[in-house]
């Protein structure tokens, strides 16, 4: 596996495989890689014929509060990880790369409506960030198709409408959340989480299950949603939400709504935050 840190030779590395008639598979990522990235990059080279991976800590998807700078950056763990998973290219800019005016100078890209909620309503300018990111990364990848997890539902609504209203020319495929063994979903910001929150931190999927069990028993989604913020300060959770929403477009659902549902929790433990999803009929 080769790293490439500039544009240039990214292309050029491209243009190699294309005028070979390869297909290309997209796995943009932040680093600190686990097996959830690592499973997106197995699709990938189960779909197309070359597998190009990024690691990029963008800059304009953080809060000025958030973990920008403290986000884990291991990049010689990630290469290995990355050629074990049958990565053939890992780009890793440089924010200069990325941002050649400076990341507050950007051209951006804003998707409205499905931003709105949820992480959207909670972190202002996220999706922003990562729309901006993520088209610029496309636009240098070119790939056919890309894969992101269904552990970030809205994210990967946010991109499959950006893909769709900005006609960019890829498929986007939605790849199951890896989880630990007593349900945590895999993420690098759980490193943040001592020895007691960490085996706190399963509750967020225990209250998943919980809240769809209740739901398709025929609770109401008002209470369920209560009864769920209720369990997770219960156990030391400082919840930004517990609901239950539309899967494919986080729209409140009427009340004699049952089909494609999903259940979406962010919550602090701490001072790290995390959030997971659980998609009613399987994803
Ligand atoms: P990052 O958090 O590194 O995640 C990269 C990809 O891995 C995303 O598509 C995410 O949904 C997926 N992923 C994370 N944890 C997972 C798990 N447990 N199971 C399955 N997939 C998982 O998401 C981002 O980076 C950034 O916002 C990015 C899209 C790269 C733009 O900067």
């Amino acid at each position: 596996m080769q790293t490439i840190h500039d544009a240039a030779a990214l292309r050029a590395a491209i243009r190699a495989w294309r005028v070979q008639g390869q297909s290309i598979g997209f796995v943009p990522t932040m680093g600190n890689l686990h097996a959830g990235h690592l499973a997106l990059v197995q699709l990938a080279r189960a779909r197309a014929e070359r597998v190009v991976a990024s690691i990029f800590v963008n800059p304009t998807q953080f809060g000025p509060d958030e973990d920008f700078a403290r986000y884990p950056r291991t990049l010689e763990r990630d290469q290995a990880g990355l050629a074990s998973a049958g990565c053939d290219l890992l780009f890793a800019p440089t924010v200069e790369v990325m941002y050649p005016f400076g990341p507050a100078n950007t051209a951006r890209v804003a998707v409205p409506e499905v931003t709105a909620t949820l992480e959207g309503a909670h972190r202002t300018g996220h999706f922003d960030g990562v729309a901006t990111v993520v088209v610029k990364l496309f636009n240098l990848v070119q790939p056919d198709l890309a894969v992101f997890g269904q552990k970030d539902w809205q994210q990967m609504l946010v991109v499959r409408r950006l893909v769709r209203d900005l006609a960019l020319p890829l498929e986007i495929i939605a790849a199951p959340t890896v989880r630990e063994a007593d349900g945590l979903a895999l993420s690098s910001r759980n490193q943040y989480l001592d020895a007691d929150q960490r085996a706190r931190a399963a509750e967020i999927h225990a209250t998943l299950l919980a809240m769809r069990t209740a739901h398709l028993g025929g609770q109401p989604r008002t209470q369920v949603e209560t009864e769920a913020l209720t369990r997770l300060r219960a156990t030391g959770f400082d919840p930004d939400y517990a609901v239950i929403r539309r899967g494919v477009d986080l729209a409140v659902p009427a009340d004699t709504e049952h089909g494609g549902l999903i259940a979406l929790i962010a919550a602090r433990l701490g001072t790290t935050r995390l959030i997971d999803n659980l998609p009613f009929d399987g994803g």
